[in-house]
């Protein structure tokens, strides 16, 4: 809002647009009105505004159905309600529906004005809130994922390359990340976003350092792995598409991890760890505790064979 709020006066009576048009005009707002909230509809249609100031007893389209509307189409701009009947209920129902303010008609200029200085301040509140979600995470993150953005982004099909590459920058592809791969490759955040959901190897939520995957399949079911999962889950404390409080590990389930004759079979990150029985599973993950904690691990990277 640099050049200031463009605000939008919503009434059924010219005469109290028109006098709070003078009001906020004389302090430097841009204010515009509307007659009705037909009008004003059609006004807001075109967008720009920032701040609706609506009364609530209109014909046609009354103000609840205006400030409904307004929340549907464009829930960015602010809505004060200015009306003459503020009974308990009317402006109870208007706070539900996330108005900022009311003015009660009629109104004196310093109250008019008193109420939109507060406005104006909570729309650059949240702004500046919505700022801070866009930069999430960290600016060297960012710098490294426009970097691969700026790299890729005269290559034809690079949406996945793209993605992997954002993944092991951020760890996890989450809105922030998709919109701006979105936006550097010139699609659409609906394309990104399919892209993400549809393959199993994108996550959208923060994974742990160690990433287990419990094979699911026929061959590791038959052999017993629904002990293991309970016993992982248990020890853990998490379920399956779940990361551990600490952010240690993260817990998959997948349909088959190609080593059917090892069975049952999970992996670790890159390491496959084959006929477990749910005490060598907790081994196997007290091992990558073991390593964090700089001890010698017991079992990390052990090939099945090797444990044998
Ligand atoms: S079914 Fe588990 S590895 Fe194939």
């Amino acid at each position: 809002m640099a050049e200031g709020p463009r605000i939008l006066i919503v009434d059924d009576e010219l005469v109290v647009i028109k006098s709070a048009e003078r009001v906020l005009k004389a302090e430097g707002y841009s204010v515009e009105g509307a007659v009705g909230g037909r009008e004003a509809i059609l006004k807001l249609e075109k967008g720009g505004y920032d701040l609706v100031f609506t009364d609530l007893k209109m014909p046609e389209v009354d103000g609840l159905t205006l400030i409904k509307w307004l929340k549907k189409t464009n829930p960015a701009v602010g809505i004060v309600i200015i009306t003459g009947y503020p009974s308990q209920d009317t402006i109870k129902d208007a706070l539900e529906l996330g108005i900022i303010d009311y003015v009660p008609k009629p109104f004196t200029p310093s109250v008019l004005l008193d109420v939109t200085e507060r406005a104006v301040e909570w729309i650059k509140g949240r702004k500046s809130k919505e700022e801070q979600t866009v930069e999430e995470f960290p600016p060297a993150m960012a710098v490294e994922l426009d970097r691969v953005i700026a790299k890729y982004r005269d290559t034809p099909g690079s949406l996945i390359p793209v993605l992997q590459r954002a993944q092991e920058i951020v760890g996890y592809l989450p809105p922030v990340v998709q919109k701006r791969v979105a936006k550097g490759l010139n699609l659409s955040e609906a394309e990104v976003h399919g892209v993400v959901s549809f393959y199993s190897f994108f996550t959208m939520k923060p994974r742990g350092d160690h990433n287990i995957r419990i094979c699911l399949g026929t061959a590791c079911y038959v052999k017993g792995i629904e002990g293991v999962l309970e016993k992982v889950k248990e020890n853990l404390k998490i379920g399956i598409g779940e990361t551990t409080e600490n952010r240690n590990f993260s817990l998959e389930g997948v349909r088959c991890l190609g080593a059917c004759g090892l069975a049952p079979v999970m992996m670790v990150d890159q390491e496959t760890y084959g006929a477990l029985t749910p005490a060598k599973a907790i081994d196997v993950i007290n091992s990558y505790y073991a390593a964090a904690a700089g001890r010698e691990p017991a079992l990390a990277g052990a090939s099945p064979e090797e444990e044998e």
